[in-house]
């Protein structure tokens, strides 16, 4: 459709100052770039990206290589933090072009707000008062605009005791006023590590993969996900209407035989 904004979601790369840096398993930082490759491949014309938190796994100088791998899509990234981040090393490392932390931006028939949802020293997440207050008024002013919101805690039970534990704990101040506002299209985070992909209210709400270790949906207890890490390619078309699908590295390898065996 024409006009409509092309955006790409990552999530959760947990990378480490060493390169070499393992998420159960998983080495963060090939896993974030074999994952952007990809994208760059398939999904090379999108116009801007959502970086939905976990950038660093509890350790600021993993940020040098956030900017050296994101760089390599030349797109704006859009991120929010998460609870591994480190907010003023993530200023400090991630200050100027191509990234914007928090915010929000207009780009074409939609208005995309970023909340920070951390709760320093905590796994769940909560929206202060200034956040919620922000989020009214960008609400109130986007004139006409569709609006996406993105943030890094799931505001949604997933049925899954241990995760919905270290939600977003005031998901029903944050829905009192999204409900308020029928502008409001989708609500994307991260945080748990697997897609999602549900209706309420007319408002899709989106979970991604991670860049790197998947957990297991539907799971009372953390346990490990062996599917393939991935992102979300969202095409918000100018009548409100979305678009999506998660593309995971798999895809990437049967496309590759294929090609072997043509
Ligand atoms: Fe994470």
């Amino acid at each position: 459709m024409k006009d409509t904004l092309h955006l790409l979601q990552f999530s959760d790369p947990h990378l480490f100052a060493r390169r070499d840096g393992l998420i159960k398993g998983v080495c963060s930082y090939d896993s974030l770039g074999r994952v952007l490759a990809l994208a760059r491949r398939r999904h090379g014309e999108c116009e801007a990206v959502l970086l939905t938190g976990d950038l660093v796994h509890d350790e600021p100088g993993g940020y040098a290589d956030i900017r050296e791998q994101f760089a390599t899509l030349g797109k704006p990234v859009y991120c929010v933090p998460g609870n591994h981040d480190d907010l003023p090393a993530m200023h400090r490392e991630l200050s100027g072009s191509p990234f914007h932390i928090g915010g929000h931006a207009d780009l074409k028939a939609w208005r995309l707000i970023f909340l920070d949802s951390v709760v320093p020293g905590a796994a769940h997440g909560t929206l202060a008062d200034t956040e919620l207050q922000r989020l009214e008024a960008l609400l109130a002013d986007a004139g006409g605009r569709h609006v996406l919101i993105a943030l890094h805690h799931h505001p949604v039970n997933l049925a899954s005791q241990w995760l919905d534990q270290v939600k977003l704990l005031n998901d029903r101040e944050f829905f009192a006023i999204t409900d308020r506002h029928p502008s409001v299209r989708a609500v994307c985070w991260g945080h748990v590590h697997q897609s999602f992909d549900v209706r309420r209210k007319g408002v899709r709400l989106l979970a991604v993969p991670s860049t790197c270790a998947q957990f297991m949906p539907n799971s009372a207890q953390f346990a490990i996900d062996h599917s393939a890490p991935g992102y979300r390619r969202l095409a918000l078309n100018p009548d409100g209407s979305i678009e999506t699908e998660v593309v995971r590295l798999e895809a990437q390898a049967r496309d590759d035989s294929q090609r072997r065996s043509a």
